[in-house]
């Protein structure tokens, strides 16, 4: 058996804005497919794919509505395995997106579910009667409103912890514990390299539907707060999918999107007979604040100390603004970013990066014409949503669409990024792409655990093997001793503030 996930930087690509091969303005296999070799230049191990499979999109395709196929869209069955394929002839895995919580309301078992109440599909979902004119209890959307839509024909409602389009299945059935089954056997024997769970802690819900705590806590991961999903009965799933991903040869990993503030809270779900690994967002969550970021990370080095699973680390993916816009934005957002990014890669374990993080995209602010996410639009505006950071990615300087399509982009592309297209960062010695490229090529010299060294206020300092990484948040200028393996940018012998470094 071998843990090749361990150590491995795997790179999330969010299908619709990476590349898009046949000029409709929207990213497919086949434009993955044409850059694969620019990902392998990169240096990294592995590749995510967000959802792919038939859907009507209200959620961009975590709104599934056949799990066992490409969705037009994207292209073909016989694309992925095109894509699969090569991938692994450059030596790099592909784990995909897999969407257990809920389906579309345009699966077959929900359209069943609907006409006919007595149909065996209901049973996958979950269906109650109100109380009165009101949802069987009071659990609100992630995204707004109620968790409840009324199915008017027989006075039911149906649970959506995300919008209606997106009904959430029922666990307690067992149809639908072993189509899962079935789907990713499907997966498995078509060569995937694992999955990413998607919203894995809240598979099961709290079987007596009891109320939620009043007042909700104003959190984008409401998992925290929840009492009804996190349930007991997820972890045999688990336990069952581990079992199954097990009697594959090629090693195939599952990572869980469990999210909750204190990363002690995952550690049943990184049991040795479960999931591989589960995201950790407590490095995402902190801004750019030495104390903040080490607490963050001794946390989850701490709270994983006794599972055999590796902490993960991440600082971007599809669902939060881009890094450098959170850094405060513009150049110092920008230099900051550079910074982190010899952090996050100086840490032990894997890491997951976002497409164009390794570009220094940052946040765009679209008009609200242009938005499509059901954030924005089921919550007025109060929440502007993710498709700031799903721009499409900029691959050429002079060509239409920067290179991403022939055809009109599904969302714009700022001018500004000319600046920052993949064809001009791959001329520039001193690009954030290049950076990413030296610390990728540099990574596996970083062994061993981390230890912390002493360090100036507003500074972080530690080891791994004989690499010392030192990050200036905002210390005073810090005197170097050693030499210089990598800088996030040009430093004579002091790192300033906003910078970081890497020595022997
Ligand atoms: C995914 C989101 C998606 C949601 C519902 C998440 O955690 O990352 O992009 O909207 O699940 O499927």
């Amino acid at each position: 058996m071998s843990e090749w996930w361990r150590n491995a930087v795997f790179y999330e690509i969010y299908v619709r804005s990476f590349a898009d091969a046949n000029g409709d303005g929207v990213g497919d296999l086949e434009g993955i497919r044409a850059h694969l070799p620019h990902l392998r230049n990169l240096g990294v191990d592995a590749i995510w794919l967000t959802p792919f499979y038939p859907s009507p999109g209200a959620d961009h395709g975590y709104d599934v509505s056949d799990y066992v196929d490409v969705d037009p869209l994207f292209g073909t069955l016989d694309d992925f395995d095109a894509l699969v394929r090569d991938a692994h002839a450059l030596e790099l895995r592909v784990i995909a997106d897999i969407v257990p919580n809920h389906s579309s309301s345009e699966h077959p078992w929900f359209k069943n579910a609907l006409a006919d109440p007595s149909h065996p599909d209901r049973a996958r979902y979950i269906f109650r009667p109100g109380r009165g004119d009101r949802p069987p209890n009071n659990w609100p959307s992630n995204w707004g409103g109620p968790a409840w839509t009324k199915d008017e024909a027989s006075g039911e409602w149906y649970l959506h912890l995300f919008a209606p389009e997106q009904p959430d299945l029922d666990w307690h059935t067992k149809q639908v514990r072993d189509d899962f089954d079935d789907i990713l056997r499907f997966w498995l024997a078509r060569g995937i390299d694992g999955f990413r769970i998607d919203v894995a802690a809240a598979l099961y819900k709290d079987a007596t539907l009891r109320d939620e705590l009043e007042p909700f806590p104003d959190s984008t991961f409401s998992t925290d707060w929840r009492r009804a999903v996190d349930q007991p009965e997820v972890h045999d799933v688990y336990r069952n999918w581990r079992r199954m991903v097990a009697a594959y040869d090629h090693d195939p990993v599952l990572v869980g999107e469990v999210v909750f503030s204190d990363p002690v809270r995952m550690t049943p779900y990184l049991r040795d007979d479960e999931l591989h690994m589960a995201f950790n967002f407590t490095l995402l969550f902190q801004d750019w604040n030495a104390e903040a970021m080490r607490n963050a990370i001794d946390t989850s080095l701490a709270a994983l100390a006794d599972v055999s699973a590796p902490p993960t680390w991440v600082l971007e993916n599809h669902d939060v603004t881009r890094l450098p816009t959170r850094y405060g934005g513009g150049d110092e957002g920008l230099r900051r970013a550079r910074a982190a990014a010899l952090l996050l890669l100086a840490l032990p374990g894997p890491v997951y990066l976002y497409q164009g993080q390794e570009l220094g995209l940052e946040e765009v602010d679209l008009p609200d014409e242009v938005r499509q996410d059901p954030i924005f639009h089921r919550m007025n505006g109060e929440r502007l949503g993710r498709d700031g950071c799903r721009v499409p990615l900029p691959w050429e300087n002079d060509a239409p669409g920067f290179g991403f399509t022939t055809g009109s982009p599904w969302l714009p592309i700022p001018d500004s990024w000319e600046a920052k297209t993949v064809e001009r960062q791959h001329a520039d010695g001193g690009s954030m792409f290049m950076l990413y490229r030296s610390a990728l090529a540099l990574r596996p010299q970083l062994q061993g655990d981390l230890s912390w060294q002493p360090s100036p206020p507003g500074t972080l300092v530690f080891d791994r093997g004989d690499v010392r990484c030192i990050v200036n948040v905002d210390g005073e200028p810090l005197e170097l001793d050693r030499s210089v393996l990598l800088a996030s940018e040009a430093i004579d012998d002091v790192l300033p503030p906003g910078a970081a470094v890497w020595l022997r």
